[in-house]
């Protein structure tokens, strides 16, 4: 749970689980309903963290060191933490946040294999502490994700890593919401849209609910 008056709301999942298309819906609902939210993305949402996010996708350096990418990551995830994240929760908002750091956990350690413990101090430096009080995890099988997007962006460094790299992602997906069902929701991305909305949006509800309840 966070310290905050705020509710932490985090989207995760392999390249391709249809998460952005439900970050949009989500964020279209809380409109709907005149909850105040920050939406952002990782990496990414500052001007700081969105060049980084250009280093991380660039193609010529694919071939940098796997802590080099850990640190890339982490560097544009602090910023955004401490200049945005944070103040909203302050705020008392719901923060939405496409990816945050189940993704370093699933992609760097279980993906390109740097020890899990280097991963996790990592990231708690780089966020402050804070943790999401809800996690959507959107699983795909890598394979079926590689079929929806016809194929891979040749553009885009994480994309090319092979169907290897993102069968141990999702294993790490898998393992990760393993050890935190308190707040990991796993949603079969091969249900239809709005099944996998409803079910999106019922827990939610429930935690948000449970949230005020509680009169954080
Ligand atoms: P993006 O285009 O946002 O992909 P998606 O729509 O699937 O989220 O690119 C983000 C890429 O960066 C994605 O391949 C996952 C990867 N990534 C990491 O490897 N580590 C991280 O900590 C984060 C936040 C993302």
């Amino acid at each position: 749970m966070s310290y905050y008056k705020g509710v932490l709301v985090t989207i995760e999942g392999g390249d391709g689980s249809g998460k952005s298309t439900h970050v949009e819906l989500l964020k279209s609902y809380l409109d709907s309903k005149g909850i105040s939210f920050f939406a952002t993305r990782e990496p990414g949402g500052t001007d700081f963290s969105e060049a980084v996010r250009a280093l991380t996708k660039d193609t010529r350096f694919s071939d940098k060191s796997e802590i080099s990418e850990l640190l890339l990551f982490e560097a544009a995830r602090a910023d955004i933490v401490k200049k945005r994240v944070i103040p909203a929760l302050e705020r008392g908002d719901v923060v939405l946040m496409d990816r945050f750091f189940d993704s370093t956990t699933a992609y760097q350690s279980f993906g390109r294999g740097i020890p899990r413990e280097v991963v996790d101090n990592a990231n708690s430096i780089a966020t402050y502490g804070i943790k999401p009080d809800i996690t959507f995890y959107m699983r795909i099988e890598p394979q079926v994700a590689f079929e929806r997007r016809g194929g891979v962006d040749l553009n885009d460094a994480m994309e090319i890593a092979g169907m290897e790299f993102h069968k141990r992602v999702m294993q790490g997906f898998d393992q990760i919401a393993k050890e935190n069902p308190d707040r990991f929701v796993i949603v079969d991305t091969t249900q239809s849209i709005d099944n996998v909305f409803q079910k999106i949006v019922s827990n939610f509800e429930k935690c948000w609910s449970k949230h005020n309840k509680e009169g954080k």
